[in-house]
């Protein structure tokens, strides 16, 4: 039985404003500056909307984080405007003025993609760990780009795509041919040590997973599942994806 903390919403924008109640605690009371896990996708826009206004309504201290990339895709030049870092500069961490100094990302283009896995785990570890792992769930039930099958010790990982989350990428990149068939991302095996987790997750598309997530065996198969051994995890989900019941 899973004890993860769920918050039920109605919609996108009560999404969207859970998520930065909830971010904004996190940073208010956190003592210092945080290292902060943020995904891409269409789920966390809301949220980033939330903060990005209340930053510019005053709320400064919404920028008093060290931002760490979760996943990145391979094979595209660094700053491509495609890629996880550009997307999210633009989301919010431009937005929130977080310099580039305060963003560890992944190397797009490298060549050697185990050393630019260790390379990355290093950083996370020397920056001291993940304070707040905010992420998305794909519809397999990956975290970040772990595909199902994946470890759940690997500090990070080069991963081949699977055609189901090529195609849920399709539309941010114009059609299915252009998505690049690998990523790089931060494995279970470093997502697993952050001190809190919150998950966001909306539409039909996640219930699946989402119910696995939360009541199933924990299992490579379904990748999310890491996440009845850790503690303090929050879920924001609105009802379609809450939809299938254990
Ligand atoms: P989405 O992506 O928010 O675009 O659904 C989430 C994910 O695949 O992790």
């Amino acid at each position: 039985m899973s004890t993860m903390n769920i918050i039920q919403v109605t919609s996108e924008d009560q999404l969207g404003v859970e998520a930065a109640d909830f971010f904004a605690n996190f940073i208010r009371n956190f003592d210092g500056k945080p290292n902060v896990i943020l995904p891409t996708g269409f789920t966390p826009l809301p949220f980033y909307k939330e903060i990005v206004k209340r930053y510019q309504n005053g709320e400064t201290y919404l920028g008093n984080f060290r931002y760490l990339a979760l996943d990145e895709y391979l094979d595209i030049p660094n700053g491509d405007h495609r890629s996880f870092a550009a997307w999210l500069g633009r989301e919010i961490l431009d937005p929130l003025n977080i310099s580039v100094d305060e963003r560890i990302v992944f190397n797009s283009a490298c060549t050697n993609t185990d050393a630019e896995c260790k390379r990355i785990a290093q950083a996370v570890k020397e920056a001291g760990g993940i304070d707040l792992a905010i992420v998305g769930i794909g519809g397999n039930g990956h975290i970040g780009f772990n595909e199902p099958g994946s470890s759940f010790d690997l500090e990070a990982q080069r991963i081949d795509l699977t055609k189901e989350t090529r195609i849920a990428n399709a539309e941010y990149w114009g059609c299915l041919d252009k998505v690049p068939r690998q990523a790089i991302t931060l494995g279970i095996g470093t997502l697993k040590h952050a001190n809190q987790t919150l998950m966001l997750a909306t539409g039909a598309r996640k219930a699946a997973a989402l119910s696995k997530t939360l009541h199933g065996e924990v299992c490579v198969d379904v990748p999310s599942t890491y996440l009845q051994q850790q503690g303090n995890v929050t879920i924001i989900a609105d009802h379609d994806a809450l939809s299938v019941k254990a």
